[in-house]
């Protein structure tokens, strides 16, 4: 098992370049096959949740040919199953966007029910409301969803929830469907705009995607298609968060500031110095951070794949801060780990109460889920001391060579698979 052992108390400096962004991928990856033509994306990040979902779709027999470490080509002329294996949907949950896939190229899809998972219990009603409306049957058996429809038509669909995979996963199916739909209280992040332009580029007629409304004319049937992913808004607002914490001065490369807003006014708040270029962010820090609240919310709102990773730096600012998770309801596992290192947080229900300390430590903790688990690595860059974190393999879930790119921007951190390896970098670094 690997861990990270990361040396605390330097300001990161100099420039990180961010890759494609991970959640509008495996939307985009999985609709890639709904047409039996080739279809090219780039700027697939190298993480390991794309790597299970193209497991996932090599398995059901999609072509699939790693161009190189960030171009993927598919076709999905050679699949030979529309059921998926529970093996896969256990290592990624967002296999569940080849429901929506299937169902609309085959009018026929078998995939297992995803459990719950470490930050919440995460059903999705919507997504088979969606596709029920849809006129699809479905079954619950053995632990599978089935969905068959003998005449997929459109409807007019309002989702009780802003649900970024209900969003999508009827986005796929309504654009194979006959006739038009339509989802109210569409979710309007924006890896929703990039799946629907993506389906677009493939012959979809969809409008309205980054609005609550979303109109979709179904059409006949979709074709091949060059598409590049849009930069990742998390990774991007990790390192701005890791920057601040760290009391830094750098530049984040390769993103799209409007997609940050959330995160950058926070960090204004909080005291950091936000300057935004065309298509990168520098974050600079002049004194002590302060206190600010923060309540995750659907974007545009403040993203609930940010909170651990602001809270890390609300552990150290001045005052007191509070945290309001409203999306996930298990999204403070990282408030043990943190007050192992010294931070004062008392977690109540979805609150979170963080009075900043003057300095953290550093100590051994895990990482409990991949935001939680970057949220830590924060903490180990703004302690004293060394700090050893288990269960990297979550974090390696999202973010692609996380330890080179933080040592590109003068961190000293290293991953590393022995208690002996350990050892030999503390004694490096004292
Ligand atoms: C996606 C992201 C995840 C991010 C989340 C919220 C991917 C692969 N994952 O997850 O990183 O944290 O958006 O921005 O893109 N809900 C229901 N019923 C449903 C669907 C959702 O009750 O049918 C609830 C969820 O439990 C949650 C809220 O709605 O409370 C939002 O979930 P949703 O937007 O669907 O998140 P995901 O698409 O799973």
């Amino acid at each position: 098992m690997e861990q990270y052992v990361i040396k605390g108390g330097i300001p990161l400096t100099g420039e990180v370049e961010i890759g494609g962004a991970k959640n509008a991928a495996l939307a985009i990856l999985t609709e890639a096959i709904m047409t039996d033509d080739t279809v090219t994306i780039e700027n697939i990040p190298d993480v390991s949740d794309i790597n299970a979902l193209l497991g996932a779709l090599s398995y059901i027999g999609a072509t699939v040919d790693r161009i190189d470490r960030h171009t993927v080509s598919i076709s999905g002329e050679t699949i030979k199953s529309v059921s998926v294996e529970y093996e896969f949907i256990k290592k990624i949950r967002a296999s569940y966007y080849l429901l929506g896939a299937m169902l609309g190229k085959y009018k026929k899809a078998e995939v297992p029910l995803p459990g719950g998972c470490n930050i919440g219990s995460r059903p999705i009603d919507q997504h088979l409301k969606g596709f029920r409306a849809l006129g699809a049957v479905i079954q619950i058996k053995n632990g599978c969803i089935l969905a068959e429809a003998t005449n997929l038509h459109g409807a007019h669909i309002y989702l009780d929830m802003a649900s970024v995979g209900a969003t999508i996963n009827i986005m796929m199916a309504a654009s194979l469907a006959t006739g038009r739909t339509i989802i109210e209280n569409a979710a309007r992040e924006p890896h929703v705009v990039d799946a629907a332009n993506f389906l677009n580029s493939m012959g979809a007629n969809i409008k309205g995607a980054g609005t609550e409304v979303i109109r979709i004319k179904g059409v006949e049937k979709l074709h091949g298609s060059t598409y590049t992913v849009v930069p990742d808004m998390i990774e991007a607002g990790t390192y701005m968060a890791a920057i601040a914490a760290t009391g830094g001065d750098a530049i984040v490369k390769n993103v799209i500031p409007k997609h940050l807003e959330a995160t950058s006014a926070k960090l204004k708040e909080m005291g950091c110095i936000i300057e935004e270029m065309d298509d990168s962010i520098r974050v600079s820090v002049n004194g002590k951070l302060g206190k600010t609240h923060i309540k995750t919310q659907p974007y545009p709102g403040f993203p609930t794949d940010m909170q651990p990773q602001v809270a890390a730096v609300l552990s150290t600012s001045k005052g007191i801060s509070i945290v309001t998770e409203s999306i996930f309801e298990n999204r403070f596992k990282y408030a043990d780990e943190l007050m192992r290192m010294g931070a004062n947080i008392k977690v109540e229900g979805n609150t979170a109460i963080i009075d900043g300390v003057e300095q953290l430590t550093g100590a051994r903790v895990c990482a409990p889920d991949l935001r939680a688990g970057a949220a830590l690595v924060i903490a180990g860059m703004m302690a004293e001391g060394v700090t050893v974190i288990d269960d990297i393999v979550y974090i390696h879930r999202g973010y692609e060579d996380f330890d080179e790119k933080l040592r590109g921007l003068g961190a000293k951190i290293e991953r590393v698979n022995s208690e002996k390896e350990i050892q030999k970098f503390k004694l490096e670094v004292v």
